[in-house]
């Protein structure tokens, strides 16, 4: 019987190919760095079962109305806006996306954003290199404590309540916000739930970790940076069409607020040039959270299996449900 055929949207690993080898027919873009370009996709999904996309990947209507044999959408990631899943839902297509098994890689690199913006490790690092260091002196690259400040969670998911486990151990009091109230991470974790403004006024790092959708677009705004404290560090790895990152930019240049720790953005990739990256209180990464090689391998995978299953005529592990 002749194999569905999945289209990857960029070179993936051999070895994660094999053991799908007898029952899917690949076809990828190989290249390990650069984005197929839209015109090859646009044509390549003309004969497709299926696709293992990246968030690099736009997933639209007109791709999907190009697609008409697509059965299922393998999104690398647990955040899917690149996808536009009505229209998708709306053709029978299964989307899913790769939740779980980022949670804890993810939350560890918010947590090392949060300490590295508090302690200027990023700008100490430079300093180094850059032959700067002459002298010890008191304040020397002096930042601010982690340990006893309130950290405020927007957004308390999987991954928002795995970095309130790593601000407990740090002692940190935990505030969070959130569509619903979390018992769970109330009880087991001390978290106080705050309306938005609240947390925004209290907390000392205000941590967005809030999906994008046309409601959260821009949330953290002029209005938001002017709620928080001036000292306040502001840390976000879920998307950059969160921040409004004009407002963003005054906020810490006019110290408005402290300092931020940012690892994605509205464009990516962000250009070095960008206002942003120029400032010293901002500690920038190219988009990193999940980017271990551990649960870098276990996404691909859980995409196989993913797109395995619709095709055995099973359940998908992890489907997205309607948006
Ligand atoms: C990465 O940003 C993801 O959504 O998995």
């Amino acid at each position: 019987m002749k194999k569905p055929i999945v289209y990857i949207t960029r070179k993936i690993p051999n070895e994660i190919l094999v053991p799908y080898q007898d029952s899917l027919d690949f076809r990828m873009w190989e290249d390990e760095e650069t984005p197929v370009p839209r015109d090859v996709l646009l044509e390549e999904v003309k004969e497709a079962d299926g696709l293992l996309c990246l968030l690099t990947e736009k997933i639209d209507r007109e791709l999907l109305e190009n697609a008409p044999q697509v059965k299922v959408v393998a999104n690398m990631a647990v955040g899917y806006d690149n996808i536009d899943v009505g229209a998708a839902l709306e053709k029978n297509v299964i989307v899913t996306n790769t939740p779980d098994v980022l949670t804890e890689t993810t939350a560890d690199l918010a947590f090392s954003l949060l300490t590295a913006a508090a302690r200027r490790i990023a700008e100490a690092n430079d300093y180094i290199r850059a032959g700067k260091w002459d002298h010890w002196s008191p304040y020397l690259l002096a930042g601010s404590d982690i340990h006893g400040k309130k950290v405020g969670i927007v957004g308390m998911g999987r991954i928002g309540e795995s970095i309130a486990k790593r601000a407990k151990g740090f002692g940190m009091p935990i505030l969070y916000h959130n569509r619903s109230r979390k018992p769970s991470a109330e009880k087991d974790l001390g978290a106080t739930y705050k309306e938005f403004d609240e947390l925004l006024r209290e907390a000392d790092f205000v941590v967005s970790v809030i999906p994008l959708t046309p409601e959260t677009r821009r949330m953290f705004n002029k209005d938001a940076f002017r709620k928080m404290k001036t000292s306040a560090i502001f840390i976000n790895v879920s998307r950059g069409g969160v921040v409004d990152e004009k407002a963003l930019y005054h906020a810490l240049n006019e110290n408005t607020i402290h300092a931020a720790g940012l690892d994605v953005f509205e464009e990516e990739p962000i250009d070095a040039n960008h206002p942003l990256v120029k400032l010293d209180n901002v500690v920038c990464l190219p988009h990193i959270g999940s980017a271990s090689v551990e649960t870098r391998t276990k996404m691909l995978k859980l995409c196989m299996d993913n797109l395995l299953a619709v095709f055995s005529g099973e359940s998908p592990i992890t489907p997205v449900k309607n948006p």
